[in-house]
């Protein structure tokens, strides 16, 4: 009687030890490997002998699965699926960025064009555009047509002309090319400038303020042309050092 009586204990205290430990076979549907939150996309469980350990993706990522997303098992998530209306699982982390990028990582709107938009890595944004005439669709996160993306049907940039060119200010080679009510950002050929008298590329000596060459935009030149275009501008320090000699 006594004997049974101390088995019964034994039973118990194992009982609350695992209890203890948080095992939680409902969780860890394997004793080992990784989970699903059952509420939020960036939460995810990692199971280790049957006890779950709740882990975090980077901030504006959300779980993907063991060997698949961006980074630490977490991609962005439009690409994840969430929100989920079918399973009713949202974003658990506050956005923990500022400025451009509300959360630390993502893909957000540009405020002021269509044509570009803002990649944010660890809470810096770097401004990225989209090639071609293709415009930023906020909800696809992606470049798009322009007649998919109908914020920009009519942006205000063409609202005086729909089919025409509005110029850049401070700029001698950048205009904007309105089509439809859709503005594209065109740079006139080298040697050209463009010319507020005559609404088009005319050669840089006839535009005045824009002669005799109009000096490259710096962010304009990374983002559209080689590397080779610039040295062509200019001798390498090897040429100078040989002419100097
Ligand atoms: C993110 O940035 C913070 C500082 O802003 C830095 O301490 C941290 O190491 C960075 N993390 C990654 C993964 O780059």
């Amino acid at each position: 009687m006594a004997r049974s009586v101390s088995v019964g204990i034994v039973l118990v205290l194992t009982v609350c030890m695992v209890a203890g430990q948080q095992k939680d076979s409902k969780i860890c549907r394997k004793d080992n490997g990784f989970f699903e939150h059952e509420d939020y996309c960036d939460y995810y469980y990692e199971c280790v002998d049957g006890v779950p350990y709740l882990q975090e993706c980077p901030n504006g990522l959300a779980y993907s699965g063991p060997g698949r997303g961006l980074i630490d098992k977490c991609d962005y998530a439009h690409r994840v699926g969430c929100p989920d209306a079918a399973t009713g699982k949202i974003m658990g982390q506050p956005p923990r960025g500022s400025g451009v990028c509300p959360y630390l990582y993502g893909i957000y709107p540009h405020d002021k064009s269509c044509t570009r938009y803002w990649m944010c890595w660890n809470g810096t944004g770097t401004v990225q555009m989209c090639p071609f005439s293709l415009l930023y669709n906020e909800v696809e996160h992606a470049c798009d047509w322009p007649e998919k993306v109908p914020g920009c049907q009519q942006h205000p940039l063409c609202s005086t002309a729909p089919n025409g060119v509005k110029p850049i200010q401070g700029s001698c080679v950048r205009y904007w090319l309105c089509m439809g009510g859709y503005p594209r950002l065109q740079r006139c050929p080298a040697g050209l400038a463009f010319s507020q008298e005559t609404q088009r590329c005319d050669w840089a000596n006839n535009v005045p303020g824009c002669e005799p060459a109009p000096i490259p935009d710096e962010e304009e030149e990374t983002l559209q042309a080689p590397a080779a275009r610039r040295n062509s501008n200019r001798r390498t320090s090897t040429e100078e050092e040989t002419t100097a000699n």
